[in-house]
């Protein structure tokens, strides 16, 4: 059973295809993000990158916005006029010929990179701030925690996006970074913090035990185990809302 594997990005689109435990047997491609890029646009760019490698069974893919039962609820920085109500588990099934399965971007890296073990957090730092909570391996309803206030009337993602980053420079960005790890520690208890996206290479500070670094191609490494039950409990915790 192979899965190709797509982590959706404000800059990048990037895929590999994963063998049955979840590593990539194929180095990880990817293509540019247009600036107005539409639904549509989007299912051929991953249809192009898809032509590029091995063969796969099924397709999983990170969305950088609220995903409900494979509908694209928001998307801060593609642009939620443009995706919300836009079923991409369904268009990239039927493009591709493969069941696929779509949830946010941070929870599918979630999955790739926690052990299974007590309160995990993720957070990735890209264009956007994105942000997962698993308890014992078990995935919690998706908060949106990049649009809620962190200090000073500002948001999360204003405070740590990449448009802050070029804004401020890596100094007060880090410290900024500092500030907020605080304040996520303090808001759930993490047993264990793992930091991902493109600009966590840019974190250069001693770490206490409980923070990791981890590299950003784990963006699609979640890919199988949203298999395994990721997007299961997501979809009974939509259903159960509804
Ligand atoms: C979105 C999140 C996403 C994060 C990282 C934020 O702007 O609202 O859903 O996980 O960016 O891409």
């Amino acid at each position: 059973m192979q899965t190709l594997s797509v982590d959706i990005g404000g800059t990048h689109v990037k895929a590999s295809v994963l063998g049955p435990r979840g590593r990539m047997i194929h180095e990880r491609i990817q293509a540019d993000t247009p600036h107005d890029l539409t639904p549509r646009g989007l299912v051929e760019i991953i249809a192009g990158l898809a032509e590029r490698l091995p063969h796969y069974d099924r397709v999983s893919a990170g969305f950088p916005g609220v995903v409900h039962d494979g509908v694209v609820r928001t998307a801060a920085n593609l642009g939620t006029k443009r995706f919300a109500g836009f079923n991409l588990e369904r268009a990239l099934a039927k493009r591709l010929g493969a069941p696929a399965r779509v949830c946010n971007d941070a929870d599918m890296q979630g999955l790739g990179v926690i052990r299974g073990r007590g309160v995990e957090m993720v957070i990735t730092l890209g264009t956007g701030f994105g942000t997962a909570l698993f308890q014992n391996g078990r995935l919690a309803p998706h908060l949106e925690l990049a649009h809620h206030n962190f200090r000073h009337d500002r948001t999360y993602e204003d405070e740590l996006g990449d448009a802050a980053l070029k804004r401020v420079g890596r100094a007060t960005w880090m410290r900024r970074l500092v500030d907020a790890i605080a304040a996520l520690r303090a808001l759930t208890s993490f047993d264990h913090l793992y930091v991902g996206g493109g600009n966590s290479r840019l974190v250069k500070l001693r770490l206490p035990r409980d923070i990791t670094v981890v590299d950003n191609s784990a963006g699609i490494l979640g890919g199988v185990r949203l298999w395994r039950h990721g997007s299961e409990e997501a979809r009974q915790q939509t259903r159960r809302k509804r």
